[in-house]
């Protein structure tokens, strides 16, 4: 008898095994997968920023080291080599989840689960008793009308096919300006291939801040990725021979028109994943969505299962996954587990990168309170310049009678470590000038932050 059977071994299922282990129960995970670590640790997070890693160093090469002194620089890009690094790097990751599953005596449990009733999971012909249960079974690519992917085609692919291409395509479209979209698109783009984004709204990365979506997709047509804005994707054409045909309108009207492309990446979100658990017959509960409905402490309507990440609401992090699955052990073991889910950082992982915590200028004054906003341009901070990286910005919102931080955005050379600090300070109920009043070690693109928070009260210096 467990007193944790925890379904799916991504952020979510393996922090929280992790999590109820130490806090002394009896664990076990199930999990199909050949290896822990989910889709992120798999075909997710992992692989993409090694190949986002590899194709940066790509970039600076071609584009940066001739200004550097660095002349006559050249490499010729051995892809299955760059696949290798991939999969070396994932394969120590998911390594790790292992080594420490047995480190706190979690029972990996392999095969795929059924819950055939409160407190029994079924694992190929075994079923395990269990007092609780997690379900995190995470998210799958949502498939978009008139588009078949085929990820072992390595024509029209997901997000897992395009980490795998047999070979860099001459010409991509990528359906969707988000996260995947962008981070893949620019992957394949500083390797060479010829990339056109088309979305459906007129601006890319939905829900970003305005100033962020502008600037951003400005310094992504720099590095020569071509966007379709406004535009619906309605189908896709493959053949044998030639290029695939991705069919497109404008929203606002017009006559359809098309594309080709050796590669089409589909990357229109995701959806939550929980098929073969049986829920249906045990009656737990979903939204209209089609996420499992909880209540604020993860609990299903169904006694003693819960679930957490992308299989329910909210944003699809693998961070705000793991941050629920800490919280749902701590609850399991009668403590108090918490999420903020106000402070839940986002980050683009391309150059520059994009990251952001708490609400938009927009979506602050829509609120209806005064709102102030500190802004401070790269192109003042002495290291991002040393850098060749002076064109991104800190934006800072914060209420404008109590000066307490609302949200921060920023589009620059390690954004997405940056962000942490606005997180941290947000945790605290933090002013803007609290920020403004902490020495920022010089010089430092975080420098900008406090610059940024100061520009909040008396002004910013560098400016
Ligand atoms: P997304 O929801 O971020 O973006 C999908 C885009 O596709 C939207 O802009 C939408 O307007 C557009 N779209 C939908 N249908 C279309 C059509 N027919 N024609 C043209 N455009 C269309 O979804 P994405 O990028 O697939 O990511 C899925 C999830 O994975 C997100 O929740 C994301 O946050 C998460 N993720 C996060 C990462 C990170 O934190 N760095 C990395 C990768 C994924």
């Amino acid at each position: 008898m467990y007193d944790l059977i925890v379904i799916g071994a991504g952020p979510g299922g393996y922090v929280c095994a992790i999590r109820a282990a130490q806090l002394g129960l009896k664990v076990a995970c199930v999990e199909g997968r050949e290896t822990l670590g989910g889709t992120c640790l798999n075909v997710g997070c992992i692989p993409s920023k090694a190949l986002l890693h590899a194709s940066h160093m790509a970039h600076e090469m071609h584009e940066n080291f001739a200004t550097l002194g660095l002349m006559n620089a050249h490499a010729d890009i051995d892809w299955s080599r760059m696949q290798s690094y991939k999969a070396e790097t994932v394969a120590t990751n998911t390594k790790g989840i292992e080594f420490l599953f047995k480190k706190n005596k979690i029972d990996w449990l392999k095969g795929w689960a059924e819950i055939t009733a409160p407190g029994k999971v079924k694992v190929g012909d075994t079923e395990h008793e269990t007092k609780n249960i997690v379900v995190a079974s995470g998210s799958i690519a949502s498939a978009l009308k008139g588009v078949e992917v085929d990820n072992a085609g390595g024509v029209v692919v997901d997000s897992t096919g395009a980490l795998d291409l047999p070979a860099i395509p001459r010409t991509m479209v990528v359906i969707g300006a988000g996260v995947i979209g962008l981070e893949l698109g620019s992957v394949y783009n500083r390797l060479g291939t010829q990339v056109t984004v088309v979305e459906y709204l007129d601006a890319i990365t939905p829900g970003m801040d305005a100033e962020v979506q502008k600037q951003f997709q400005k310094l992504l047509t720099k590095q020569g990725m071509n966007f379709v804005l406004g535009a619906a994707v309605s189908g896709v054409e493959t053949s044998e021979t030639g290029p695939a045909r991705v069919s497109y309108a404008h929203r606002k009207g017009g006559d359809a028109q098309t594309i080709e492309a050796d590669v089409v990446l589909v990357a229109t979100g995701r959806r939550p994943f929980h098929d073969g658990l049986g829920l249906d017959a045990l009656g737990v509960q979903l939204t209209e969505r089609g996420q499992i409905a909880v209540d604020d402490h993860w609990a299903t309507n169904v006694p003693g299962i819960y679930a957490i990440g992308d299989a329910v609401p909210g944003p699809m992090l693998a961070h705000k996954a793991e941050d629920e699955g800490m919280a749902v052990a701590e609850v399991i073991a009668g403590k108090h587990g918490h999420v903020n889910y106000d402070v839940i950082p986002g980050v683009i992982y391309t150059t520059p990168e994009v990251a952001s915590v708490g609400l938009t200028e927009e979506a602050a004054k829509a609120t209806g309170r005064k709102v102030k906003v500190g802004k401070f341009p790269l192109l003042g901070n002495a290291r991002a310049k040393a850098m060749l990286q002076g064109e991104g910005f800190v934006k800072l919102i914060a209420d404008a009678e109590t000066d307490r931080i609302l949200g921060c955005h920023i589009i620059g050379p390690g954004a997405g470590e940056m962000i942490h600090e606005i997180c941290v300070a947000m945790e605290f109920g933090a002013a803007a000038q609290d920020v403004a009043l902490t020495c920022h070690a010089h010089p430092t693109v975080s420098e900008a932050v406090r610059e940024a928070a100061l520009a909040c009260g008396d002004g910013a210096i560098h400016v």
